[in-house]
């Protein structure tokens, strides 16, 4: 019998998800019930989830196969290359996503979700935003929707990751990080719900136009999808886990809680070519 509580926290993104303990095998009513919600909501809340690294592995399992971070020396664990290590303290100058953005969308095949427990909170602040690319896709004109559809942007990864790498003092040259171009309005594969798909971290141009309209479009489409009335805002504990849909939703994790420590561990799943 399966008694999960979903309880929306807007009308437009984010469920927290009740009756239910993570570290156990999902029965596949469970897992159908969590898709459905994840589809639905875009982004779902677990509290007290108190998973070992293996746990949260086998939870993501149950959604796709494992994505591997570009960035993983940087925030890697031993013997775990599928975990990013989300971690920042007093020696922290910068943390992973301060600012709007879907994981790793410089990738050829970006990340369908991403699942993270944060188990060490500060004593205030360090919350997630989310903001549901769907509502704002729906908030344009008519004219802007159609102007965009048949546009395309490069997503690269190089400026995040090597200004991140240089200020950790890991910063190999030789590296190459991915840079891939993907419609800046797609369409999601299971949902089949259009999007706005441009973020602040990893975006950098559009492609086949003037450079100072490219700028100027995507800065319109910064601010636009950054409109509160598109978002909600998680507020961790110890073992929360937040287990988003990077193909619709954007994040901001809030850096406003320095020198305290905050750390935890991502899973990432897998996805497709955004069409
Ligand atoms: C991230 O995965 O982008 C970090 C999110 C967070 O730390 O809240």
């Amino acid at each position: 019998m399966v008694n999960l509580e979903i309880n929306p926290v807007t009308p437009l993104i984010g469920a927290e998800i009740k009756n239910i303990d993570l570290r156990n095998t999902l029965h596949k009513e469970e897992i159908a019930k969590i898709r459905g919600a994840f589809l639905k909501h875009s982004v779902l809340f677990f509290r007290d989830q108190d998973l070992n690294i293996d746990q949260q592995k086998a939870f993501g399992k149950y959604f796709g196969d494992l994505h591997i971070h570009p960035a993983r020396d940087r925030n890697g664990i031993d013997g775990h290359p599928e975990i990013l290590y989300i971690n920042a303290g007093p020696d922290t100058s910068r943390v992973n996503g301060d600012d709007w953005h879907s994981d790793v969308s410089c990738d050829e095949k970006p990340p369908m979700g991403s699942i993270l427990r944060i188990f060490e909170v500060p004593s205030s602040g360090g919350d997630t935003l989310f903001a549901s690319m769907y509502a704002a896709y729906d908030a344009l004109s008519s004219s802007m929707k159609k102007f965009l559809e048949p546009l395309t942007a490069i997503h690269d990864g190089g400026p995040n990751y090597i200004d991140r790498a240089k200020r950790a003092g890991i910063y190999k040259p030789e590296k190459v990080f991915p840079s891939n171009s993907h419609p800046v309005i797609r369409t999601h594969p299971e949902t089949n719900k259009k999007s706005i798909y441009v973020n602040k971290i990893f975006t950098q141009s559009i492609n086949g136009i003037p450079k100072d309209e490219s700028k100027a479009i995507l800065e319109f489409l910064f601010q636009h999808i950054a409109k509160p009335t598109f978002q909600c805002r998680f507020k961790w504990e110890k073992d929360s886990i937040a287990f988003w849909d990077n193909r619709c939703a954007l994040h901001h994790a809030m850096w406003d809680y320095y020198p305290e420590v905050r750390r935890g561990y991502r899973v990432t799943i897998a996805g497709d070519k955004p069409l």
